[in-house]
């Protein structure tokens, strides 16, 4: 048993498109415990401390773009191993490779806009807890 917390972010796409509803109920109905939640718009400071692994990539001004253009869902959730859990429940980073069956195999045609951030490791959700919500 190893009570984990996790940070994780539903998308401006999936606020955009009506699917907190369906992203939450997976969280819900998988067990874990939603310990904190608020609708956030992440600034561009915000993006880039919370992307600070990724702001060097030819990729990151066009997702500091997207991140940063309309609120999001901010959550902590916790359970027994929920950070490599959520991972899982998420799937492949690029939706149109995921597996069918993760968030983002079902409802993402995008390696961009994938609906869902969770935190990779214990020392990343830390960070990001810290960061959203410290
Ligand atoms: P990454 O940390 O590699 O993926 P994950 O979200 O699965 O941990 O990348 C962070 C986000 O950056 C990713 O969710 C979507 C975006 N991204 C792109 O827009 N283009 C890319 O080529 C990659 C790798 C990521
Ligand atoms: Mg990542």
């Amino acid at each position: 048993m190893a009570e984990q917390s996790t940070l994780i972010l539903i998308k401006p796409d999936a606020v955009e498109r009506g699917l907190v509803g369906a992203v939450l109920g997976r969280l819900e109905a998988k067990g874990l415990t939603i310990e904190k939640m608020e609708m956030r718009t992440m600034t561009d400071d915000l993006a880039a401390e919370h992307y600070a692994e990724h702001v060097e990539r030819p990729f990151y001004p066009a997702l500091k773009e997207f991140m940063t253009s309309a609120p999001l869902v901010a959550l902590v959730a916790s359970g027994d191993e929920a950070i490599p859990a959520v991972r899982a429940l998420a799937g492949a980073t690029d939706g149109r490779k995921a597996d069918a069956g993760t968030i983002r195999g079902d409802y993402s045609l995008s390696n961009q806009r994938n609906l869902i951030h969770a935190s990779d490791s214990p020392e990343s959700a830390k960070r990001e807890i810290d960061l959203w919500f410290g």
